[in-house]
């Protein structure tokens, strides 16, 4: 659906089923899903270029704010309607009601913000709002967008990023549902060449007209919501919530219980090679890593190939968690040359281990819950990391049997 018109990225973020998933793709998911993505990326690498493509594709739904740090609330309310500044200065008997007509004409699907680090975290917690769908006035929400709307932001925080505990990098990671560092998927030199081929001129292209998308986009979002999910997915889903918060019990048995014990109170050969890596993701994340597994798979059933859930779970998982606070940033630092992803490459590769040795008997534990049964045999099966997955089936035998 999404394919960047200037903006060229020929770089593999993946590759699902025989199919390579480009920047573009991944933008394309990212619509589809509704999942606002921050990228993270060096100047002059292309990411106001990308977001500009973005927002052609929605014609005049689309709006764009430069973050700057002089930019107040105010300001940022004058960019969305300017009406919005005179009905503030009109002021104090404001009704809501005034605010409501004003916020009801706001058609934006989508909100870019480029440079959004620039922006003082008031006037960011508002745009955040809008990526979602509201504006926030006087602690009450006014809708925006009638039903869709997403936002993509651009900035370069290098360093910064990984520190979790500064306020910007925190907002980022509660904010944002997918975070793509370009600098470890840049242009290909191939990329480069085509771009200075097509124009020498540094500044960013605007003038390409594009078709109006935005009844499609909306569409495609639409369905992607009826599309069926996997016993698969909510299972692997279920892991990174449950399976990757395991410990072995002499650590008390979670990470997540452990609170600021994980990672340092860890030691010795009992844990395995992610039990001081990384923390569960949270039921939060998971939405989103099974919102974007769907839209990987409708794009890469589009591209004629067999979607592929596991992989497509995986891949969703490690773009939507590198840089969401999870990891052992020391271990990421050590072991991984500072690079989250080849991080979570490393966790993947180890929950594909588990996930393979375990899979018949997730099958056969489904089966056993469908037909009302609790097969104490089956039932210890699982053990250690998935022990979750007694739970799950001993409570979908009961509702079986009721
Ligand atoms: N990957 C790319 N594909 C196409 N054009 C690019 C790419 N990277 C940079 N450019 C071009 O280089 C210039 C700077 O890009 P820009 O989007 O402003 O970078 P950034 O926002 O990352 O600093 C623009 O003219 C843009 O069109
Ligand atoms: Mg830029």
């Amino acid at each position: 659906m999404f394919k960047a018109k200037t903006y060229k990225n020929s770089a593999e973020l993946a590759n699902l089923s025989g199919v390579p998933i480009y920047m573009s793709d991944m933008v394309d998911a990212s619509l589809r899903g509704r999942l606002n993505t921050f990228l993270q990326g060096n100047t002059g690498s292309g990411k106001t270029q990308l977001v500009r493509d973005v927002m052609q594709y929605f014609g005049d739904k689309s709006l764009f704010i430069l973050g700057r740090n002089d930019m107040d609330t105010r300001e940022l309310f004058q960019q969305v309607n300017p009406e919005f500044l005179k009905a503030l200065k009109e002021q104090r008997d404001i009704s809501g009601m005034r605010f409501k007509e004003l916020t009801d004409k706001v058609n934006y699907h989508f909100i870019a913000v480029d440079e959004l680090p620039n922006c003082v975290p008031a006037v960011r917690a508002q745009l955040f709002n809008l990526f979602d769908g509201f504006i926030e006035i006087d602690g009450k929400a006014y809708p925006i967008g009638s039903g869709y709307s997403v936002g993509m932001a651009t900035g370069n925080i290098g360093q910064q990023f990984t520190e979790s505990s500064n306020e910007l990098g925190r907002a980022l990671k509660d904010r944002m549902h997918l975070i793509i560092d370009t600098d470890y998927y840049r242009p290909q030199p191939i990329d480069t060449l085509d771009m200075l081929e097509a124009d020498r001129n540094p500044r960013v292209n605007f003038g390409e007209k594009h078709e109006d998308k935005t009844k499609e986009i909306i569409e495609s979002h639409k369905n992607l919501r009826k599309r069926e999910i996997s016993d698969e997915k909510y299972i692997l889903a279920n892991y990174l919530i449950h399976g990757l918060d395991y410990l072995p019990d002499e650590f008390g048995g979670s990470k997540t219980a452990l609170k600021s014990g994980w990672p340092n109170k860890l030691e010795g050969h009992a844990l395995g090679s992610d039990e001081a890596l990384i923390l569960p993701v949270s039921p939060r994340a998971a939405k989103s890593i099974i919102t974007l597994s769907q839209a990987l798979d409708s794009i890469v059933e589009e591209k004629g190939a067999e979607p592929d859930h596991f992989n497509s779970m995986m891949t969703a998982f490690k773009f939507a968690s590198a840089y969401s606070g999870i990891l052992n940033q020391a271990i990421v630092m050590q072991n991984y040359d500072e690079n989250p992803y080849k991080a979570m490459d490393a966790v993947i590769e180890t929950t594909k281990t588990q996930f393979k040795q375990q899979e018949d008997k997730i099958i056969a534990g489904l089966d056993m819950a469908g037909r009302g049964k609790k097969s104490e045999r089956l039932l210890n099966e699982f053990q250690g990391r998935w022990g979750f997955m007694r739970n799950i089936l001993e409570s979908l035998a009961d509702r079986q049997k009721r």
